[in-house]
């Protein structure tokens, strides 16, 4: 396969965009001081899977530019989505005012639900689409005379953003540590992660044991709790934990059970990343709340949602502004965001795409198989188009700068990926040819090797 460039990347070379940047912008989950070591790299374009920075040099998007990107960069058919829309109008604010982009973003996700999800609540951010289903999972029992119910669940090791609300529901102590008492203590039940079975137990008793767990929780506490909130098959900032869907179909069962509101963030998983639409799927089951952001706008532009039910919807419904759902953004359901929802989605379509990524997905797990026999690795594991693999306990005690130094050889090699800990994942765009999948494997293992026999 021929690469779009071959020039190798340089640590030593520092545009004015570096500098600049250093000065002026405060990147992101970024300890900035590390960047005195090894400066960020400047993209200045892309196209289908390949980033270019500003020396010319090309990256595969292996990550999907924070697992946002569908169909590759500068998409001809997104992109003229997006031109033809901002020819009519950029922005239309949705309170008082709608335009046809949201109306039909809005009538097709839920046809994709089947009717279950057939409201949808817009915000930008994914972060914010999991305030709003919390809040509105509190405000719905509220009005229910059931305002006791203000605490929520979530899983041992989950992400769900860093707004206060989106963090409180979050369990990573890295991000969560320094602002503990900024936010509400929450209920924390074990992760279903087949990763944490012991030897012997398989991923539908793991799970179904975490899922007792949760049960316990569940009959002390459930008169105070609005809501259980998961990522649906995998924890995907939880260094991509998997686990098995009987855990979705039983914590839907035990919501039910005991009046607690089932909240899904597809965020990461949903558009067709484990294989259907909506990762819920897999377990047959619809949430009573589900998030998108993300893959919904294919990548290109800040769009997010909390779909919910008739029955939700309609508690709100009625003459007193107090039960109304009072929330709002600036940007809520910007028209050029829906324009790329909507061609997104048309793709989806056109493309067959959820049948091809199927193909993909096998070439994905043939691409890797040479995981299996290298014994510094363990836990490879794969749903749909998101593949990773871990470093064993004794190579990662060895390495523990191993996600730095894999990031900078892997763009020597002409691929952008971003180890989690001793995690290494790919979740590639959708467009990726067979060759290519081939290709980022076989280089992928060249650089573990190349990282692995350097000490770090
Ligand atoms: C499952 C999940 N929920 C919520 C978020 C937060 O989304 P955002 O970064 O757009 O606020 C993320 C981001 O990675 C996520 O993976």
């Amino acid at each position: 396969m021929s690469t779009p460039s071959i020039a190798m990347h340089n640590n030593a070379k520092h545009s004015d965009w570096i500098a600049r940047t250093l000065s002026a912008v405060w990147h992101p989950c970024t300890q900035m001081k590390q960047h005195e070591l090894f400066p960020p790299v400047c993209i200045t374009r892309g196209q289908g899977p390949w980033l270019y920075d500003d020396q010319g040099e090309a990256y595969m998007d292996c990550i999907s530019s924070w697992w946002t990107n569908l169909f590759g960069h500068a998409n001809e058919r997104i992109n003229q989505a997006i031109i033809a829309q901002l020819n009519k109008i950029e922005h239309v604010m949705l309170a008082g005012l709608t335009h046809p982009g949201v109306v039909e973003l809005s009538e097709q996700l839920s046809a994709l639900t089947g009717g279950h999800l057939g409201h949808t609540f817009y915000a930008s951010d994914g972060a914010s689409a999991v305030e709003i289903a919390l809040k509105m999972s509190h405000h719905f029992w509220r009005i229910q005379s059931k305002a006791q119910k203000k605490e929520f669940i979530c899983l041992a090791n989950g992400y769900h953003g860093e707004t206060l609300g989106a963090l409180s529901v979050t369990d990573v102590p890295l991000f969560k540590e320094a602002y503990a008492p900024l936010i509400q203590g929450v209920h924390i039940a074990p992760s279903p992660d087949f990763r944490l079975a012991p030897e012997g137990v398989d991923a539908r008793e793991w799970a179904l044991g975490a899922a007792a767990h949760l049960e316990n929780i569940l009959e002390n506490h459930h008169e105070s709790i609005a809501a259980l909130i998961l990522e649906p098959l995998v924890q995907c900032a939880g260094r991509m934990g998997m686990y098995d869907p009987v855990y979705l179909r039983r914590a839907r069962e035990l919501c039910d059970r005991f009046e607690v509101h089932l909240i899904c963030d597809e965020i990461a998983v949903g558009c067709g990343r484990t294989g259907h639409f909506f990762a819920s799927e897999h377990a047959q089951i619809w949430p009573d709340f589900l998030t998108l952001s993300k893959g919904i706008s294919a990548g290109y532009l800040p769009l997010s949602l909390s779909m919910t039910t008739e029955r939700i919807y309609q508690a709100f419904y009625g003459d007193s502004m107090s039960e109304g759902f009072l929330h709002s953004h600036s940007y809520t359901g910007n028209p050029l965001a829906c324009a790329a929802a909507l061609a997104g989605l048309q793709i989806f379509k056109d493309d067959h795409v959820l049948a091809t990524n199927t193909i993909k997905a096998q070439s994905l797990k043939d691409a890797f198989s040479w995981v299996e026999g290298d014994g510094r690795l363990m836990h490879l594991r794969q749903q749909g188009m998101i593949l990773a693999f871990d470093l064993d306990a004794k190579t990662q005690a060895l390495h523990p700068q191993f996600s730095s130094a894999f990031f900078k050889n892997a763009l020597s090699h002409q691929l952008l990926l971003r180890p989690i800990g001793p995690t290494v994942y790919v979740m590639p765009p959708y467009i990726l040819e067979e060759e290519q999948i081939h290709w980022m494997g076989s280089e992928i293992q060249k650089v573990l090797h190349q990282t692995l026999s350097a000490r770090s």
